[in-house]
């Protein structure tokens, strides 16, 4: 009998309209919609293989080599639980012939191509090529949009790296979660040159977990529900529009003011959340200035690189291929280190984003 064994990868997402806050804990449901720009699958990604067999005793999961527990009713479980459910329903009980995998448990080895404590988000990756992986295990006849709705239980920011290019994660309304899903807004192959630089400020865990940071600012924050209701609804259709028109000074306009409003709000939380730290701040401040000359009439007039800051002081800055070179000098020069350039992980080197 031939081994059930399926290997796919998935690649980090940066967003450019931030998720943060959830409605509904357990089924993970956003308190607003997001958008993002999955990055190239040579840079920073998720592999994972899923093998099912009838001889395993039950679900076991390695994280770079080491054996994490998973736990009951938690969002590794459930994850594995629903693709079970889906491969039952959607090919089990249509095909009487096909195998019961679902009855089988699975072990399942996942790797980062970069480093775990570079305090980027490997969450979104790893959930995203857990989903898919099982997916190919399991032969689902899914398109990934139906898959995000399961990735999205493992990791909000998970469900958007199902897609490649830019992609939107759908709030939703249903109590279910059934419409809170991913939508590709435009592929990678659409704005190819956008490339995406990322500045690893500190590698060191982030203090306050997306988790527990998000459940502090929808209890305390008031500046949140304004953003809610009175701004991302706006700026998701406004970021849309200027990726489906190439405009990039647009892009970066709203970019940035989202990751400001983000930072903002995460102040605005009690007690407060800073997550960018003295370097973060500069490098704004050095994007900032080299925006205000591009902004010039004599220089075009137009914004030239755009910043945004997950939970942590770690930046990413979006700009057309054309300029990194001069971005990447400007950094090096304002932020002089020994190994810049030299990561055999290639943590500090231009990611070409649109290629997911
Ligand atoms: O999916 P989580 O729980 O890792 O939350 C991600 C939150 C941000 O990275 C700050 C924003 C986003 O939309 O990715």
């Amino acid at each position: 009998m031939a081994p059930y064994i399926a290997t796919t990868s998935a690649p980090v997402n940066i967003a450019c309209i931030k998720y943060w806050g959830k409605r509904d804990t357990k089924l993970i449901l956003p308190t607003n919609s997001s958008l993002s720009v999955t990055l190239d699958q040579d840079h920073l990604r998720s592999t994972t293989t899923s093998r099912a067999d009838s001889a395993f005793e039950k679900d076991r999961l390695w994280l770079n080599g080491v054996e994490e527990d998973i736990k009951p009713g938690g969002r590794m479980s459930t994850c594995i639980a629903e693709m079970k459910r889906l491969r039952k329903e959607l090919v089990e009980d249509v095909d009487a012939s096909a195998p019961a995998l679902s009855t089988f448990a699975v072990h399942i080895a996942s790797y980062n191509n970069f480093p775990t404590a570079a305090g980027l988000a490997s969450s979104a990756s790893g959930f995203a090529a857990l989903t898919a992986s099982l997916a190919a295990l399991y032969a689902l006849p899914c398109p990934p949009t139906a898959l995000s709705l399961i990735a999205r239980q493992g990791s909000g920011s998970a469900c958007r790296s199902l897609y490649g290019g830019f992609v939107a994660w759908n709030a939703g309304t249903l109590p279910s979660g059934l419409d809170s899903h991913a939508v590709q807004v435009a592929p990678e192959t659409h704005w190819p040159d956008i490339h995406a630089l990322i500045c690893v400020v500190s590698d060191t865990k982030k203090g306050t977990s997306s988790t527990s940071g998000m459940q502090r600012t929808v209890e305390t924050s008031s500046l949140l529900q304004h953003r809610i209701k009175n701004v991302v609804p706006q700026r998701m259709k406004d970021i849309s529009a200027a990726i489906l028109a190439r405009d990039f000074d647009r892009f970066a306009e709203i970019t940035m003011a989202d990751s400001n409003q983000f930072h903002a709000v995460a102040l605005d939380t009690s007690p407060p959340i800073f997550y960018m730290n003295d370097v973060s701040r500069a490098i704004i401040a050095v994007v900032e200035e080299y925006n205000r000359v591009a902004l010039l009439p004599e220089n075009g007039g137009k914004r030239k690189a755009a910043y945004t800051y997950d939970a942590g002081p770690n930046a990413v800055i979006y700009a057309p291929a054309a300029n990194m070179k001069e971005i990447i000098s400007m950094i090096v020069r304002y932020f002089p280190q020994q190994d810049a350039f030299k990561d055999p992980f290639g943590l500090f080197g231009a990611a070409g984003a649109g290629t997911g």
